[in-house]
């Protein structure tokens, strides 16, 4: 069954990137979350999309130049009413623990390359023991690399936005056990060799519900929307199809 990725979190209703939105996926159902890392000044991993925190907080100014102490003073939830910080990865792993959903961490080192970013997400992976659960993404696929090389228990998977050719090849060549294009790179044809060649195919950002039902027909690894709530709609009745 095609899994359903709650990109940010359930971000279509909540702010995105916040525990809310975690906590909020989960209980729609999602299999899994999607999250964002950048890291501060003093070294903390934390979930953010953007490399300036203007966006999605109250504040102004890039994530790297601030220290996590005053990092935290920031409201992440414009969307909401009550006040609620930008989450450390450490405090979303720890809630995972007591859940089973599966969580794709994309590392966000395409604009600043975070010297030591690699090593620190896998050492918190390590720590809460969830290195079956997780699959590490991103666009800087140097950076997959060294994921793979640093902890091969962990799944890679490379995210590309143009079309690759005979992607499952490429994910091979870097000993990543997925690919995670954009929807519009990934149509039948090529979800379907990847998956014969025992590559997950896993397209963002799914949002519209004949995408959706195109995926569940050809049995795609998952999906990554903003909106599981839909997608669980969608796929309860695919599943009822003949
Ligand atoms: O993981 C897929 C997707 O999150 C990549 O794009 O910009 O939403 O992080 P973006
Ligand atoms: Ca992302």
């Amino acid at each position: 069954m095609t899994q359903i990725v709650a990109h940010r979190g359930y971000s279509a209703a909540f702010s995105e990137n916040t525990m809310t939105a975690f906590f909020e996926a989960e209980k729609a159902g999602a299999d899994g979350i999607e999250l964002d890392v950048q890291l501060t000044k003093d070294g903390e991993v934390v979930v953010i999309h953007d490399e300036k925190v203007d966006r999605t907080t109250s504040g102004s100014g890039f994530v790297k130049d601030f220290p996590y102490k005053e990092l935290r003073k920031l409201n992440a939830n414009k969307k909401g009413i009550k006040k609620e910080p930008i989450p450390a990865l450490a405090e979303v792993l720890e809630w995972l623990k007591g859940n089973e959903l599966i969580c794709n961490i994309e590392l966000k080192n395409g604009m600043f390359r975070y010297e030591g970013m690699e090593e620190k997400v896998i050492e918190l992976i390590r720590r809460y023991e969830l290195s079956d659960r997780i699959i590490l993404s991103s666009f800087n696929h140097y950076s997959i690399v060294y994921c793979y090389r640093l902890a091969p228990e962990i799944e890679t998977a490379p995210l590309y936005v143009e079309g690759i050719y005979m992607p499952w090849v490429y994910a091979q060549s870097i000993r990543a056990k997925g690919i995670h294009p954009k929807l519009a790179a990934a149509p039948d044809e090529i979800i379907q060799s990847a998956l014969k060649n025992n590559i997950a195919v896993r397209p963002f950002t799914v949002n519209q519900e004949d995408e959706m039902r195109r995926l569940y027909q050809v049995n795609c690894t998952a999906l990554i929307t903003d909106d599981p709530v839909k997608a669980l709609r969608i796929r309860k009745q695919a599943a009822k199809r003949p």
